[in-house]
């Protein structure tokens, strides 16, 4: 089972005003193979994010981490920027991928902004927010993390 890391990036969310419906999806839609083993609420704070990525790619405990959240246009929308902060090399087609795949659902899918990085030998992908948005999401990497995952840990050759 590799281990997961379902991060929510939610102001109110962290302050208990909403419950966090998107990261309780998010755990749900998992594919087989991936279990959660952390499941972090944060406040969109740029420091608290990269921190926190950083600690859970530096200490091996995770091979997946799925953030939700924080992807777009508003000012206090950091979570692309802490996640390249912690980045050490980029995998831009599950961002490309997730942008263009959910242009059939809505036109608004190209003010997502998130990005999907590896650091160490553990996947990074930002989702939005909204649990329509995370529904569709998963929907549209899910058949391939498997094969990520195999392949970062070292499990399997690429191809
Ligand atoms: N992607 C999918 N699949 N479905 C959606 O409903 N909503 C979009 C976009 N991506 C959406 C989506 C909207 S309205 C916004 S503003 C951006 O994601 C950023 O969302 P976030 O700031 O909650 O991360």
């Amino acid at each position: 089972m590799y281990k997961t890391a379902v991060i929510t990036l939610s102001d109110r969310a962290y302050s208990g005003e909403y419950e966090d419906v998107s990261g309780k999806i998010l755990r749900s839609m998992l594919p087989e193979g991936f279990e959660v083993t952390e499941y972090i609420v944060l406040p969109d704070c740029y420091e608290r994010l990269k921190n926190e990525l950083i600690r859970l790619c530096d200490n091996g405990s995770c091979t997946l981490i799925l953030t939700t959240g924080g992807t777009g246009l508003a000012p206090g929308d950091i979570t692309p920027e802490a996640t390249m902060a912690a980045a050490e090399r980029n995998v831009p087609g599950i961002a490309e991928a997730l942008r263009a795949g959910s242009m059939k659902y809505t036109k608004k899918a190209m003010l997502s902004r998130g990005v999907s990085v590896i650091r160490k030998n553990t996947l990074i992908i930002n989702l939005p927010g909204s649990p329509k948005a995370v529904r569709e999401s998963m929907e549209i990497i899910s058949d391939v993390l498997l094969h990520a995952a195999d392949i970062l840990s070292g499990i399997k050759a690429d191809g």
